[in-house]
């Protein structure tokens, strides 16, 4: 009898990033079968080989390949994207725009021919306009691609939080919508500690002060790194959107979504909370926000039109 399919995720873009999402699938055997593609396949088999091994010390049943064709990505069930250039000390993630707009849409066509029925997960940057390529160059339904970013931004601001009271770390639930780059909205109205308001735990300019340093939290770690940008927490945050998908679980997620009308926005993509299952994005949370909320969302929609502007007039989408 034929073994039927495990669940299968291909990952193109076998950097730090891809390659720590690899890892944390395989260390919590989220998935059977990663497959790792990548410019270079001889670091990859060698990273493939290492983590199936470290499956094997961890006993899960997640197995790490390499697909040297692209026809070896068919029957994925999601395809992460993280492949482009990665930010440079000093270069914004809006350098990357044309650059990466070329990469990924390479990458998708591949995507739709081998792997029509997956749900693609965009990582690369600038995110919010790379998930609007990714979804426009691959024809696939708005609810099949997605782009993480808020996960990893809440992320960014519990820890930031956490480091000005000194206390509570993993209970903060910290709130960012809109897109990943400097506009991003973070909400520290809606974030708690163990479900204490932030604003009964730090004052204004503490609060000021998070809200600054999450706006800027994946510079500050290329600062430090120099060479490169980070990529535990994208990793952890992208594993966990692999995770909901694949056991439906349905979990709610801030993540970058089309946004067809909702909060008075259409034709572009941005991060708002949405639950996450085995069809993709199966909904799309609406919050009521503020005035000065509202002000700021629209700021950061804007920021990412202006990009997919620059592309449309380069006639990247003809
Ligand atoms: C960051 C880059 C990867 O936020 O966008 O770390």
């Amino acid at each position: 009898m034929e073994i039927k399919k495990g669940k299968k995720v291909s990952i193109i873009g076998a950097g730090n990033v891809g390659a720590t999402v690899a890892y944390s699938l395989a260390m919590k055997g989220v998935c059977h079968e990663v497959i790792l593609r990548d410019r270079n396949p001889d670091i990859s088999m060698g990273k493939a080989l290492d983590m199936s091994q470290a499956a094997n010390a961890a006993r899960t049943h997640t197995v790490v390949k390499v697909a040297h064709e692209a026809s070896e990505i068919a029957d994925s069930d999601i395809v992460v994207i993280t492949a482009g250039s990665p930010r440079k000390p000093g270069m914004s993630r809006d350098d990357l725009l044309m650059i990466n707009a070329e990469i990924t849409k390479e990458v998708v066509q591949d995507v739709k021919k081998y792997a029509p029925d997956s749900i693609i997960i965009m990582v690369s940057n600038p995110l919010d306009v790379m998930t609007y390529v990714a979804l426009k160059e691959s024809g696939f339904p708005k609810e099949r691609v997605v782009g993480m970013a808020g996960i990893l931004d809440s992320a960014r601001m519990a820890h930031f939080i956490y480091e000005k009271i000194g206390y509570g770390a993993g209970q903060i639930r910290a709130s960012v919508m809109g897109g990943h780059g400097d506009t991003m909205v973070p909400l520290p109205k809606f974030s708690t500690v163990a479900g204490v308001p932030l604003s009964d735990i730090l004052n204004k300019e503490e609060i000021a002060e998070v809200v600054e340093r999450t706006r800027h939290g994946g510079a500050e770690i290329v600062g430090y790194l120099k060479t490169g940008s980070a990529y535990y927490a994208p990793a952890k945050a992208t594993a966990i959107m692999v995770e909901a998908i694949l056991k439906d679980t349905k979990q709610i997620h801030p993540c970058a979504v089309y946004l067809d009308g909702h909060y008075g926005h259409s034709d572009v993509v941005s991060g708002v909370p949405v639950a996450l299952g085995a069809n993709g994005v199966e909904k799309l949370f609406e919050m009521t926000l503020n005035e000065e909320q509202t002000k700021q969302f629209a700021h950061s929609v804007e920021s990412v039109r202006e990009m997919i502007n620059v592309l449309k007039e380069k006639n990247f989408f003809d």
